[in-house]
């Protein structure tokens, strides 16, 4: 058997080490065998740091998470029917413990039949040889790698491939894992698995699965490191119709996708003060390029999306065209017209927007998209005024909804550069309800 312990102490930050020793030694006091499982170990044999804990326990999971979150000053939330429990702790972890179980599947894409068991059974139950490998974390045999399926053989030969036969037709939502993974990591799919993924899209069996598994799987996909192979391989696959049968990958939309890349890289992390763009939202936007608002909607509810995501999604539909056609006019467009355009729409169509400036066929029109969309964000995005309402009412005007036009009105004249200093504010803002008032 094959000990990991020094590539451990070698990758792992040294906190996550004292946890599972931790979990390893409160396990080895009420006789239990525990190990780390899934995506830690996968990573860790590729050199990665992957800090989200799974531990299976053969054994009593709660009655060790209570143990566990009672030493860690932690917060404990168990799921007894599932015999599962994740323990917050002070300095950021998240644990989750699992009794090692067996599950059975009656019918394709149910929930399946779960039954405590060993961790055999438990790695056998998993999705992919590479994510099916385990390591002890008891005191005695801590280190110790569990791969009865030759995960780390696939690792090495880059190859991602089903334990069973059933594999997705139990969980489908293991196909947009197949592609996550394979793109990720740059490996492959293995022939036979992905036989077995055609035959389970031939068979319809997305439309088994719950929406909100399928959306949080699809976000997934989008949102990893390099979502334009895995959306290129669901294409092939004839996988993408569960987010649409309308949708077309062609040649534009893949220059869209590389587009968006690179737009994300650049802009992505737009500021401290600003929420951060929803990557995967601009691929979906992406995606539904060419269909019309009410195919959109129907996405929409397809994938159960939340309120603010469709919103941004039937914005795109709705807003996006008038927007770049006013960006890419030649005329001289002040910044605060740019603004009021620009102010009220999310960032991620924003972003799109200038993404999409890579298809326009003229470099000229193209440069001015992005140029006015850059000079927004960095300049004007997040102006505020010196003066406020109170400001007014101390001249002596009486509150009421033309103050918020005042204010709007003193707002686009300092974005114009025509207003310097809090003295220019209130000089123009008291003009202007001089105006108002006579
Ligand atoms: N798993 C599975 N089938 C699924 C989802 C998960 O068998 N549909 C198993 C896999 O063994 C996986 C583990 O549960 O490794 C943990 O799942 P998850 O945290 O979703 O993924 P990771 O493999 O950890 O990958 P990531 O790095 O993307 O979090």
């Amino acid at each position: 058997m094959q000990n990991l312990a020094k590539k451990i102490s070698r990758v792992l930050p040294e906190d996550l080490i004292v946890l599972m020793e931790k979990i390893g030694a409160l396990s080895d006091s009420f006789g239990f065998r525990a190990f780390a499982v899934g995506g830690l170990v996968r990573d860790l044999l590729l050199g990665a740091v992957n800090i989200d804990l799974d531990v299976v326990i053969e054994g009593d999971a709660i009655k060790l998470g209570h143990a566990l979150a009672r030493e860690l000053n932690g917060t404990i939330v168990s799921h007894r029917r599932f015999g599962t429990c994740s323990i917050a702790t002070e300095d950021g972890f998240k644990i989750d413990l699992a009794t090692a179980r067996k599950e059975t599947y009656e019918k394709p894409a149910a929930l399946p039949i779960v039954k405590f068991s060993s961790i055999e059974d438990d790695l056998s139950r998993r999705d992919f040889t590479i994510n099916a490998m385990a390591i002890s974390i008891n005191r005695s045999s801590f280190g110790d790698l569990i791969d009865f399926h030759k995960g780390r053989m696939d690792l090495e030969r880059r190859s991602i491939r089903v334990m069973h036969e059933r594999s997705f037709l139990d969980d489908p939502t293991r196909i947009l894992r197949a592609v996550r993974f394979e793109s990720r990591f740059g490996f492959g799919i293995s022939r036979h698995t992905e036989k077995l993924m055609k035959d389970a899209i031939g068979r319809s069996i997305f439309g088994r699965v719950s929406r909100d598994r399928m959306r949080d799987e699809l976000i997934l996909m989008l949102q990893d490191r390099a979502p334009l192979a895995a959306i290129k391989r669901m294409a092939r696959f004839g996988g993408l119709k569960f987010v649409h049968p309308a949708i077309n990958i062609d040649r534009d939309l893949l220059k869209l996708c590389n587009s968006i890349d690179a737009v994300y890289t650049r802009c992505g992390r737009l500021s401290d003060r600003r929420r951060a763009p929803e990557k995967w939202l601009m691929y979906l936007m992406a995606l539904s390029r060419d269909l019309t608002y009410s195919q959109v909607s129907v996405i929409c509810n397809k994938l159960a999306l939340r309120k603010f995501d469709r919103a941004v999604l039937l914005l795109y539909k709705t807003r996006a065209r008038a927007v770049t056609k006013l960006l890419n006019s030649k005329r001289d467009i002040a910044p605060s017209r740019v603004y009021k355009l620009l102010e009220p729409i999310s960032y991620e169509v924003i972003l799109l927007i200038m993404a999409q400036a890579a298809l326009i066929n003229s470099n000229a029109k193209a440069t001015l998209v992005i140029s006015r969309i850059k000079e927004f964000l960095a300049k004007y995005d997040g102006t505020s005024l010196q003066i406020s309402g109170d400001d007014l009412k101390s001249m002596g005007f009486r509150s009421g909804p033309a103050f918020k036009v005042i204010l709007d009105k003193v707002l686009y004249n300092k974005i114009d550069g025509k207003l310097k200093s809090k003295k220019d504010e209130l000089e123009y803002a008291r003009a202007l309800a001089g105006n108002i008032a006579g």
